[in-house]
């Protein structure tokens, strides 16, 4: 009797299986999503969240610290990477701060007018202080080897099966892990560069092989210049100080309002860590950072993704919002709000979201970054200056610089 009823039961569910279109019935995969820093850049969705400002809020004044294209890539790649939230930016007067070249392609594609933008170029020096887009060359107490270890380690295990793999397909050629991990590189920067990679072929490296590629990285920028660097919040503080200064200003008659820094890999993951986004161990209340990222399988759920947060052409947007036409915020004193946006998708911060769609108020932003301030903001003495001239303060948004046209 049981028998039977559960023979009935089975059978109509199975009727009903037939019956529906599954969502998702193929899987889909695109190493070129995997590949962490040598991602060409894309816009990953992560969090899937509207890019657009709340309903009632228009966006004032921002500013964005951006990664340079990839090195040898021509003006025409600049362009087709950069022209997303390059629209965006037309219609403004800039004033364009770093990594040179990128700037300079950057403004060749923005342009209306020939010499209408100028581009300030900041100094790399290693006596720079905090006042630099590239402070961590001035830490004395920042190694840039940092993660190398704890990466490889990882790339043992996972390359190993590949390895074995290969010599049975090429037993003369003394395969070496390093070589696994050259060619999965090359597949980004052929790709970058030239627009295409044999290298990325799914018969060459697998799904999970990419996957496992890009935890290998991820675990290398964690203990490099992420949760897992003691001097991240450090080197990400005077950036996030500066520009929030900026931004919260009192206009003036010619004010700027858009700012575009351009600057190396390093500098974006650590303003992610001054803010305080993409923490692992987020809503955990548990702050053990390292033990997020094993080193003998890969976390999925992790927020530490290097592919969505630095990936060519990385770009972290502070956008400040007069938000006086939102329902439910008609009436605040103050109307001016913050939203954090990487690369096109807007974050929360974990210690302000008391806005439109989780945005921070004026007066929240200013609370975020003094309290940060008094974890982060101690640049000379946590980074161990030994040169006496330095400083805490990046301060070149504030003071009067000297750009130059780069015209056609
Ligand atoms: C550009 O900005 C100016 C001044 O705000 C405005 O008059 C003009 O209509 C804008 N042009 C476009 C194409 O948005
Ligand atoms: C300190 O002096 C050096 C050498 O003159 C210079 O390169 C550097 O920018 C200075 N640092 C600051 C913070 O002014
Ligand atoms: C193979 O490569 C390893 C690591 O580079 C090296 O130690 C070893 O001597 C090489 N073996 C041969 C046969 O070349
Ligand atoms: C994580 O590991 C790094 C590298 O060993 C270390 O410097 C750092 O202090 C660790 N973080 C914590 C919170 O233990
Ligand atoms: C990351 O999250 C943990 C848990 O909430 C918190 O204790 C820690 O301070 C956060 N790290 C940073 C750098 O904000
Ligand atoms: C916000 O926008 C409203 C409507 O345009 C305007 O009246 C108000 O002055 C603006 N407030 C700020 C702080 O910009
Ligand atoms: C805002 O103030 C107006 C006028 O006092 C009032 O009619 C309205 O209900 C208030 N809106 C909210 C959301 O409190
Ligand atoms: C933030 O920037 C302001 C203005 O430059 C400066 O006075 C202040 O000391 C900075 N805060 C920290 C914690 O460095
Ligand atoms: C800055 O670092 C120095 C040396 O480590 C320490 O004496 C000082 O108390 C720190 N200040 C803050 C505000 O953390
Ligand atoms: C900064 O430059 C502007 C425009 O060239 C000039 O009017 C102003 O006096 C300068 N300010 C300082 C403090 O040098």
């Amino acid at each position: 009797m049981d028998l039977l009823s559960f023979t009935v039961l089975l059978s109509a569910s199975l009727t009903l299986a037939q019956n529906q279109q599954p969502l998702y019935s193929t899987y889909a995969f695109n190493p070129l999503q995997h590949l962490a820093g040598i991602a060409p850049y894309f816009e990953p969705a992560d969090p899937p969240r509207d890019p657009s400002p709340p309903q009632g809020c228009s966006v004032t004044r921002a500013a964005y610290l951006v990664r340079h294209a990839a090195i040898n890539a021509n003006d025409f790649d600049y362009e087709e990477y950069l022209e997303p939230f390059g629209k965006k930016l037309a219609n403004t007067t800039v004033d364009w701060k770093r990594t040179t070249i990128s700037a300079q392609s950057f403004i060749h594609g923005l342009e209306m007018i020939d010499d209408e933008i100028e581009m300030v170029t900041i100094s790399e020096s290693k006596k720079a202080g905090a006042d630099s887009l590239t402070p961590y060359s001035s830490c004395p107490g920042y190694s840039s080897s940092a993660g190398s270890k704890q990466s490889s380690t990882y790339v043992k295990t996972y390359t190993a099966p590949i390895l074995a793999r290969f010599k049975s397909l090429a037993p003369a050629f003394n395969w070496t892990s390093d070589d696994v991990v050259g060619m999965q590189e090359w597949c980004g920067y052929d790709t970058v560069i030239r627009g295409s990679s044999p290298f990325c072929s799914p018969s060459l490296f697998r799904a999970d092989e990419w996957l496992q590629f890009e935890y290998s990285q991820d675990i290398m920028y964690h203990y490099n210049t992420g949760y897992g660097q003691p001097l991240s919040g450090t080197i990400g503080f005077p950036w996030l100080n500066a520009t929030l200064n900026t931004l919260s200003a009192p206009p003036s008659e010619d004010d700027q309002d858009i700012y575009v820094s351009f600057t190396h890999r390093e500098l974006p993951p650590t303003v992610l860590v001054a803010l305080g986004i993409f923490n692992n161990s987020e809503s955990t209340g548990i702050n053990n950072p390292n033990a997020t990222m094993p080193l003998d399988r890969i976390n999925y759920h992790r927020q530490w993704v290097s592919s969505y947060i630095l990936p060519f052409l990385t770009n972290v947007a502070i956008e400040q919002m007069n938000c006086s036409a939102s329902y439910g915020y008609e009436n605040v004193t103050d109307p001016t709000f913050y939203r954090v946006v990487v690369n096109q998708s807007p974050q929360t911060l974990p210690d302000c979201y008391d806005g439109p769609l989780e945005s921070c108020s004026a007066s929240g932003m200013q609370k975020l970054v003094q309290k940060r301030g008094e974890m982060f903001g101690n640049f000379s003495a946590a980074c161990g200056v030994t040169y006496d001239n330095t400083t805490d303060v990046l301060s070149i948004y504030s003071r009067n610089l000297t750009g130059r046209s780069v015209g056609k």
